[in-house]
């Protein structure tokens, strides 16, 4: 009887609205590649497809939320990078990675850009630096909380710069750039979803991205690499993945796998985030068990990095 009931639910999957959790405050980059996301599955579905905002502890609140959902494709995970720092960041994480989840693909992947407030009076990355080394730990970096990117991104930069700043989490970094704008915060390492448009609208400003090479986006076309910089081979790219709970059915996950590989190829939403520096994954990186392979390794690339760059926390 069981399995006819699941055999009956997977014949008529979706028959009811598909929630995408976000796990961080409505606004920010995740949030805005989940809007996107939601608008070209909404098709290839035959269903509405709702964001959920399910901010806070750098993602791993959202996280633990699909975790626990039941299994049934209705409750989705748009996460990224932080899927593989949270469990070298968090010794009482609440699931675990990869083996919670079922890995449906990836979706895109984008640069960073380390940007300040406004006001702050260094013009270049070298005077950022002279200013971060004789203020150290009087500096604010912004964060979405341990084990987001931004938060990443931060513990790079210090460790690159042999430097400790004081960090200010927030839900998501949408209201960390509010404060970033507004001066309450000094400097915060952005994705470029977010940054673009503020850089465009000349809010903060802009000392390096993150990629090995420039960006040909007009917002950042004179912006350097922090590589080039001097911060020799700084790299960190964040990418985003979609995530249902383990113990969905397969036929359920292959119907989901088939919606994103049509949603990715909507040339609307590739036009769209290719002008804020997003790059959307095309076939290859779309295969299940390719990105429970990829989000493996980032777990240990990325615990090493953490260990090595010594910041724990619980
Ligand atoms: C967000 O959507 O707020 C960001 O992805 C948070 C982060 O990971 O920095």
């Amino acid at each position: 009887a069981m399995l006819a009931a699941t055999t009956m639910a997977c014949a008529e999957f979706p028959d009811k609205p598909v929630t995408l959790v976000v796990p961080f405050a409505a606004g920010g980059p995740s949030d805005k590649i989940a809007r996107d996301l939601a608008e070209a599955l909404r098709k290839p579905l035959g269903q509405t497809v709702i964001v959920d905002n399910a901010g806070g502890a750098g993602g791993t609140i959202g996280s633990a939320k699909v975790a626990r959902a039941t299994p049934d494709g209705y409750t989705l995970l748009v996460h990224h990078i932080g899927m593989a720092t949270a469990p070298a960041l968090y010794r009482k994480l609440a699931y675990k990675v990869p083996d919670d989840f079922e890995t449906l693909g990836l979706i895109n992947e984008a640069p960073s850009v380390l940007i300040g407030k406004p006001t702050l009076a260094a013009k270049n990355f070298g005077e950022l630096r002279q200013w971060i080394a004789s203020n150290g730990g009087k500096v604010n970096l912004a964060n979405a909380g341990l084990g987001s990117a931004s938060h990443l991104c931060g513990l790079m930069f210090q460790s690159a710069l042999k430097t400790s700043m004081t960090p200010v989490p927030y839900k998501g970094t949408a209201p960390a750039m509010t404060d970033l704008i507004g001066g309450q915060v000094d400097v915060m390492c952005e994705q470029a979803t977010n940054a673009v448009p503020q850089i465009e609208g000349k809010k903060v400003k802009v000392y390096g991205v993150t990629s090995l090479q420039r960006l040909s986006l007009p917002a950042l076309k004179d912006a350097p690499t922090l590589s080039e910089a001097g911060l020799k081979d700084f790299n960190v790219q964040v990418w985003h993945g979609l995530y249902a709970p383990r113990g969905t059915p397969p036929a359920v996950l292959a119907k989901l796998n088939a919606a994103l590989r049509v949603a990715l190829k909507d040339p609307d939403l590739i036009k769209r985030e290719e002008a804020l520096g997003l790059t959307v994954v095309t076939d290859e990186r779309l295969d299940p068990a390719g990105h429970r392979k990829y989000l493996e390794a980032e777990k240990t690339r990325w615990s090493k990095v953490i260990k090595d760059a010594g910041e724990y926390a619980d």
